[in-house]
């Protein structure tokens, strides 16, 4: 739309503005969703299911719904097969034939909203478990925020593990109470249905519990953490019932509303008939959870322990004279640029001219992002001849022949452009397109499917170039297996998860993870994949129909495989860590206790 347009438009509504007001007025008394559009206040639960519920089902979008669904499972996601296996043990999630699910989904009930259609199919897809994988429906997601404004921890007490207040931003005397009941049920079971049944970050059931509750640092990442207590889905009911024991006082229940209010941004729509349309459009634009602090509970602090290297990628921070920890928050910056990687080098330089006799690598919390960094970070630290994990994607024969289109001089390339990727086997570029669709047919869940040759990233020159003057650096890296330990709250996640995994593999690090279910295994990472990408990459498949709604799906295109085992996809591993560790009152408040705790465990 050009300026001119825009201009007619503001004059037209400014007219119409000046003659409907009044019915405007009206309108926004019976219309649930004109009064949800209101930024700056909070908003009633019912205003938001009657909004999100007035949308009637159209069974053509569905069915068209389904059928992009079907084609991006069928023939790329590279887990489809795989998923349909017995489950390994240490996991928590049951094996899924989504195809087969798709393809009845509409002769299992009928529907009458919109809502209650894709709401469905988002906890289809969710049972998968993979962190990577989402479905969403834009509409019923990214504009309205449901916030308990009570956060909660889990702690290990005298041998027992407990749930408590994090922070209240509306009671600061809950701060520190123990939380014995949610809606009748005990609290820790609560949270751990919760985390079994609406979250699907891991497939370690213990991660996901982390990820439900508020995070050592920051207490409101919705993508990460504190999920039970701030959400986009609609919850069942407008309200949560506690059960609260505290010091000095007797326990009580109390029921907290949710706080919902929306997000302050430009909105696609103002009352229910823009709202419907909205839901119908093309037009999708995913939330970006801001972080909360703390407010009532003690402050967060790094206690004792010194900050000495201070960078976007990588922070460095020594504890006395003998421990230093590099904390590594992110893979994911607003703008990569290649040259960030000089930081993670020069973090660890800076511990090693401090001469520091452990390390501990802090990765908790960490989503992942740019998969260079992360192969760079493995190659930087533990060098070996394959400092990258092998990976493949799914090759059915309309997927091979856009690797032959892509591939060509002549046309614009594209995710499929086989010189882009260097095969695993030579380390170099595949020379053609055939040498990257390969001859591997592989029999997974009872399916037997095409997947690629095995093929890594290219490192960008800089990289590489970093890479190998680290090897002629006067100030080499002296630790090794006996004198490092990977620290992580289990959501090291995708990118982070390759690294994490790599130092374990192949450099033998041993791991800590903090948090989870007392006295059971938890996982140092989670879903490594290989690589997520969204349906956008259909413009790049003629044979192929996208969606023509309101709706997207990320999922999982590349899988990463074991270097010493490799027949093993990472992310169908359970990898729990070597140790474990569980939050108190006290390290989930002060870092440098839980740095401490894990140096502790290097002999
Ligand atoms: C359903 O959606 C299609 C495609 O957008 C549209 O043409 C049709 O009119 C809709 N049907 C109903 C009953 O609204
Ligand atoms: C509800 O949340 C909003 C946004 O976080 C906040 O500004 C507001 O103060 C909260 N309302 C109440 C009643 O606490
Ligand atoms: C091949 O590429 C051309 C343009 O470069 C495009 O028009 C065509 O649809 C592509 N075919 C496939 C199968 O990708
Ligand atoms: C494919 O990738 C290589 C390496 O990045 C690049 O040089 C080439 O131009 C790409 N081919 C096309 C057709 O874009
Ligand atoms: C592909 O592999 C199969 C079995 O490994 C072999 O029989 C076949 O000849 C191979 N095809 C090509 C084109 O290399």
């Amino acid at each position: 739309m050009n300026a001119m347009n825009n201009l007619i438009i503001y004059i037209l509504s400014v007219a119409l503005a000046f003659f409907i007001a009044p019915t405007l007025s009206l309108s926004l008394s019976n219309d649930p969703c004109a009064r949800i559009a209101k930024k700056g206040v909070s908003h009633l639960y019912d205003d938001v299911k009657t909004c999100y519920l007035s949308t009637p089902f159209n069974v053509s979008v569905a069915k068209r719904t389904l059928q992009t669904l079907n084609d991006l499972f069928k023939d790329l996601y590279v887990f489809t097969d795989q998923s349909k296996e017995p489950v390994k043990e240490g996991f928590d999630f049951t094996p899924l034939d989504i195809l087969s699910v798709l393809d009845t989904f509409l002769d299992k009930k009928s529907y009458s909203t919109d809502f209650e259609f894709n709401k469905d199919l988002r906890f289809t897809v969710k049972k998968l478990r993979d962190g990577h994988t989402d479905f969403q429906a834009g509409c019923y997601l990214n504009d309205i925020v449901f916030d308990q404004q009570i956060y909660l921890y889990s702690v290990v007490k005298d041998g027992k593990q407990i749930i408590k207040v994090f922070d209240d931003t509306i009671d600061g005397k809950n701060v520190d109470c123990e939380v014995t009941q949610i809606n009748s049920k005990p609290a820790l079971q609560a949270i751990k249905e919760f985390a079994q049944t609406q979250l699907s970050s891991s497939r370690d059931l213990g991660v996901r519990f982390n990820d439900a509750l508020a995070s050592v640092k920051e207490i409101a990442i919705a993508t990460t953490s504190n999920q039970f207590s701030v959400r986009t889905d609609l919850p069942e009911s407008d309200s949560i019932t506690y059960t609260l024991e505290c010091p000095n006082r007797r326990p009580f229940q109390f029921v907290r509303k949710w706080n919902i209010t929306t997000v302050d941004r430009f909105l696609e729509w103002q009352d229910m008939k823009t709202f419907q349309s909205y839901c119908f459009s093309e037009f999708f634009l995913s939330y970006i959870p801001t972080q909360k602090k703390a407010v009532n509970s003690p402050p967060f602090t790094y206690g004792k322990a010194k900050q000495v290297y201070n960078a976007l990628a990588a922070n460095a921070y020594t504890l006395g004279e003998d421990i230093g920890i590099v904390e590594i928050g992110t893979f994911s910056f607003r703008r990569v640029h290649d040259s960030l990687a000089f930081e993670y080098q020069g973090a660890f330089q800076e511990l090693a001219k401090r001469k520091v006799k452990k390390v501990v690598i802090d990765l908790s919390n960490n989503p992942g992002g740019s998969i260079n960094f992360a192969v760079f970070l493995s190659g930087l630290i533990v060098p070996s001849k394959h400092f990258a994990f092998p990976t493949d994607l799914r090759v059915p024969p309309t997927i091979q022949q856009v690797i032959r289109n892509e591939s060509r001089p002549e046309s614009d390339g594209g995710f499929y452009n086989a010189s882009s990727w260097n095969s695993f086997e030579t380390g170099k570029p595949f020379e053609n397109a055939e040498q990257f669709i390969g001859n591997r047919s592989l029999t997974r869940g009872g399916t037997t499917d095409e997947y690629s040759a095995l093929f890594i990233d290219q490192l960008p020159d800089l990289l590489l170039e970093i890479l190998k003057d680290q090897r002629k650096s006067p100030i080499q890296f002296p630790w090794d297996k006996d004198s490092t330990i990977i620290l992580t709250n289990g959501h090291c996640a995708s990118a982070c998860a390759l690294v994490s995994r790599y130092f374990a593999e192949i450099g033998q690090y041993p791991t800590v993870a903090v948090g989870g279910f007392l006295e059971q295994p938890l996982s140092f990472s989670t879903f490594p994949g290989g690589e997520v990408i969204d349906n956008g990459i259909l413009t790049e498949l003629p044979a192929y129909k996208p969606f023509i709604s309101n709706v997207a799906l990320d999922f999982t295109i590349r899988e990463a495989y074991s270097l010493k085992n490799p027949n093993e996809v990472l992310d169908f591993q359970f990898r729990p860590a070597t140790h474990r560790l569980y939050y108190d009152e006290k390290n989930s408040r002060d870092i440098s206790l839980l740095w401490e705790q894990a140096a502790d465990l290097l002999k």
